[in-house]
């Protein structure tokens, strides 16, 4: 059985659920995050250290104002409501990408890092503004400037998942078999699931079994 530290999602599929079920893809925004709050809970049943969530891309940038806009209310209201909870049960929020948000939702995001610092149960790490190829680009920048030799240990030290291990496995709902610039560097061994069901429909059984079939994988790491 192999052992399940760090799970990375891809929650991809909010806009087509929202658009098939209530007409708008906004709604499916909202109802994606009732998903997460029911893989976190499951996350913390599995006894999995770490959560890796993609929630904005660098390149999400492109969609149109009022969805930008939406998403980041939707998290800010979440962040004001649930903060205090994430903390109860132990759990440590960090964002992965760069804060180059309103005022408002910067400061949120970095009180809600700050107070939940030291929590061990499980560490969520949010992307958001999140890039595999800007972070990759940044690192390189910051290890030369910093005079450091290249190599796999130095790199890892200026990367935004500094301190976090790999991920053991990748889930991408939304029936989409692309990375779309998550992760690139760190999944180098990570096992991947593409998941047919869009991210609201997704459940706790989809994920049990997506785990169960990930226990039985034989990892080789180049070995035999
Ligand atoms: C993923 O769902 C969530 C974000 C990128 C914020 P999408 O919004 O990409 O949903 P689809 O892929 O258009 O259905
Ligand atoms: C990836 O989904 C980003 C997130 C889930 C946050 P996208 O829907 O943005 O990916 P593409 O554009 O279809 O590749
Ligand atoms: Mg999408």
């Amino acid at each position: 059985m192999n052992p399940l530290n760090h799970v990375a999602i891809i929650m991809d599929g909010n806009g087509r659920w929202g658009i098939k079920y209530k007409n708008s893809r906004n709604s499916g925004h909202k109802e994606g995050l009732k998903t997460v709050e029911k893989i976190i809970k499951e996350t913390i049943k599995n006894e999995i250290k770490y959560l890796t969530l993609y929630a904005f891309s660098t390149e999400n940038w492109k969609r149109p104002k009022n969805e930008i806009n939406y998403l980041f209310k939707l998290l800010e209201n979440f962040l004001i409501n649930k903060i205090d909870d994430l903390h109860k049960q132990n759990i440590r929020l960090k964002v992965i990408g760069f804060k180059n948000f309103s005022k408002k939702l910067n400061n949120l995001l970095k009180y809600s890092e700050k107070k939940t610092f030291h929590n061990k149960k499980l560490q969520v790490n949010l992307a958001l503004n999140y890039g595999s190829k800007s972070e990759l680009i940044h690192a390189f920048k910051n290890l030369f400037k910093n005079k450091k030799t290249l190599n796999e240990k130095n790199l890892n030290k200026y990367l935004q998942t500094k301190n976090i291990p790999d991920p053991d496995l990748l889930i991408r709902t939304g029936d989409t078999k692309r990375l779309s610039n998550f992760l690139l560097w760190q999944i180098a061994y990570t096992e991947i699931f593409f998941e047919k069901k869009l991210w609201p429909s997704f459940n706790e059984n989809d994920y049990n079994k997506i785990i169960k079939k990930f226990r039985q994988i034989k990892r080789n790491f180049g070995n035999i």
